[in-house]
Parts: C-alpha cells; structure tokens; sequence
C-alpha cells in the first residue's frame, strides 16, 4: 500500500519525529525530571540513543530505528549505490543495538525490503520510497496502537485494581501504547480504576515513565518496588495484572521486561488473571517458544547504580537480563489490535494474524 505523506505528520506533541532532516526523541533518561528532547542526525547517534534507551520500549525504537535507517540514506548525499550501501550500512549498525524487541527487527526489515528492486531506481525516488516508508511505520504504530486501546477497553471492569510493570505507554510508542495505555484509556472513559506501577528495577521506566504518564493523565496510582506485589495481591487489591511486550513465540510465550514473569507467576498464585497487550508485529512467526528469544544482557553498573549514585560495591558480581519470559501458561490473553488471543495460542494468533 503506498501511504501518501500527507496522511500522516509528526505533531510538536509527539515523543519522536521527523522534522528538516532531523530526527528528535524526547530523551527518556532525563524523565520525569526534564523533558528534553535529542536531535539525532546519524545512525550512530540513533543506534546509541536505541542502546542508551533515551528512546525505548519495542515500537518506539522500531520508529526510531526506520528513521535511522533514512538518515543513514540522507547523508550518504549520491547516487542509488550509495543510497544503498548507506541503507545496508545503517541497518547492520542498528540491528546490533539491542536483539529482544521484535519490532526493532519489523521495522528494520521494511525499509530494507525497498532495496529489492532499487537498482534500477533513480536517487531521487529511492529517497522519497524511503522517507515514505519511514513516516508509514510511524503511521502503522500509531494506528495499531489505537486499535490495541480499543479491544482492550473489554477486560478493564469499572472499580477494578490492575498493576503493571515497565513503561508499555505512549513513551514506549508513539502517541498511543498497548497496556499502559489501555488504562489511561480506560480512566478517560469514566472507569473507577487504580493503578498499581512496579517501578522496574534496575532502569526504574515504572516509577520514571509510567508513574509520569499515569500522572498526567490524571489516573489514580501507587508506586511500588517490584517486591511489594506480592503483598498488595494478597490484600486483595489486584484484579488484573497487564504489560506490554517485546517479542511473542507462536506458543504464546512472551518476552517483556525483567520482573514480568515473576508478577505472572504472582498473579496465577492469586488467581488473578494476567494479560499481554502487543500488536500481531510483535509476534515473531519464526520463533517456536520462549527459548529460542535471545535475551539483552546489560551493563553490571545498572545494577550496581540507581540514577549514577552507586549502591553496591563496585565490583559486585551482577546478572543483568533486561528481559525475561513469561511462559504462555501463565497468560490469560494477548490483546492485539485484531481481538484478543485466548489458549491455545499457536491456533489464536494465526487466527488473528490471517496466516
Ligand atoms: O528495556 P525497555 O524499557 O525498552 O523495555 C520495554 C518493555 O519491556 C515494554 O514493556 C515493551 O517494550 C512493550 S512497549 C509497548
């Protein structure tokens, strides 16, 4: 489908965009304190802002990765073959940053996928389909998005208590998320409901991002520390447990933030039901079970240190997963812009996917 430009434009509200050949991401690292935004102009200086997670979370990074990829294409200022090798150049470099994000790798594979065929392609076109592909993720995820939003609205109860892990709201998107901004959604429409942020050790995007958009919003919240859900699900204060994800295996197992599966497991031994809320792009087709998703390992400082001031001894031995998996046992449902995905999964998500 060719996407006339004109149908889809940044606005000076959006987290991302694309103005005179800049890209600006509002810096997620300096949330909640400034908000600043970042002119990115190179891959590298996108690839390092993908991998600093100033810009993060699975569809903004997938955004700001096609975005990337055309400005690799902007500055290599020549004819098709360069365009090209500029394009295969940029894409490597940001495939590299961070692997679990499966829309990272979407997004990635349809501005390369206009390569086939570009050969015999004038300059001029092949930098127009490139910028036209860039702004239509943007477009898609937005849309998507939306949907999400919608479908979700089914499982959020008027008076109900749900909590939630890292940040699957409009940061970690673009204008519209999936879990987070199921509830902000939900609150807008008049339901009586209570928030509950895990605030998502070692990088904090619960207590930094979610607690801030929840905040704007106006939606009612707690913050917690991750280990306190246990105790407020035994008060009986959780109905609903619900996050985003990064990558989905056609058995339902989902990767999402370290300390997701820990809260699914929480929310089986309470008899709360636990939901996933991500696009049909998040499902990666390929990939069997939760086993076959190459998990991120990050820096043993993120662990040691929270916002820089360090908190343990400086060489204490860290595991740091930024990710981990929820095995599809422990999920109730995928919402996804289509409906919602019930067990079996392999059989729903093909379903809604049309495959
Ligand atoms: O490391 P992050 O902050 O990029 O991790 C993000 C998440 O785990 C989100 O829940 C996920 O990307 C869903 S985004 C709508």
């Amino acid at each position: 489908m060719k996407l006339g430009l004109e149908s889809f434009q940044f606005t000076e509200d959006d987290s991302i965009r694309f103005e005179n050949g800049a890209l600006y991401i509002l810096d997620q690292n300096a949330l909640p304190s400034d908000l600043r935004f970042l002119e990115l102009r190179t891959p590298s200086e996108v690839a390092n802002a993908i991998k600093r997670l100033s810009v993060r979370g699975a569809m903004a990074i997938g955004i700001a990765a096609a975005f990337g990829v055309l400005l690799g294409a902007i500055s290599s200022h020549g004819d098709t073959e360069s365009i090209i090798k500029a394009v295969r150049e940029a894409v490597d470099l940001i495939a590299s940053t961070r692997p679990t994000a499966r829309n990272l790798f979407w997004a990635l594979e349809q501005m390369q996928e206009l390569l086939d065929g570009a050969w015999g392609v004038d300059e001029k076109t092949l930098m127009e389909e490139l910028e036209e592909r860039a702004m239509r993720i943007a477009s898609v995820t937005v849309e998507t998005n939306k949907k999400i939003v919608e479908v979700g609205q089914e499982i959020i109860k008027d008076g109900i208590g749900i909590i939630t892990h890292c940040n699957s709201g409009a940061l970690a998107a673009l204008r519209f998320g999936t879990a987070l901004s199921i509830l902000i959604e939900a609150h807008k429409r008049g339901k009586k409901i209570h928030v509950y942020v895990d605030e998502t050790r070692p990088l904090l995007q619960g207590a930094r991002l979610s607690s801030w958009e929840l905040e704007r919003a106006g939606v009612p919240y707690t913050l917690l520390t991750d280990g306190m859900a246990g105790m407020v699900m035994r008060e009986g204060k959780i109905n609903l447990a619900i996050t985003g994800a990064d990558r989905i295996c056609l058995n339902g197992d989902a990767a999402n933030k370290v300390g997701t599966y820990s809260l699914a497991v929480l929310a089986r031994a309470h008899g709360i039901p636990f939901y996933i809320a991500a696009p049909l792009s998040t499902v990666d087709f390929s990939c069997r079970c939760g086993d076959e998703i190459k998990i991120e390992r990050r820096d043993p400082v993120e662990v040691r240190s929270i916002s820089g001031l360090r908190i343990a001894p400086e060489n204490a031995p860290v595991y740091n997963p930024a990710f981990d998996i929820t095995p599809a046992e422990y999920i109730s449902g995928i919402v996804t812009e289509e409906g919602i995905a019930r067990p079996p999964f392999e059989k729903s998500l093909h379903s809604l996917h049309g495959s």
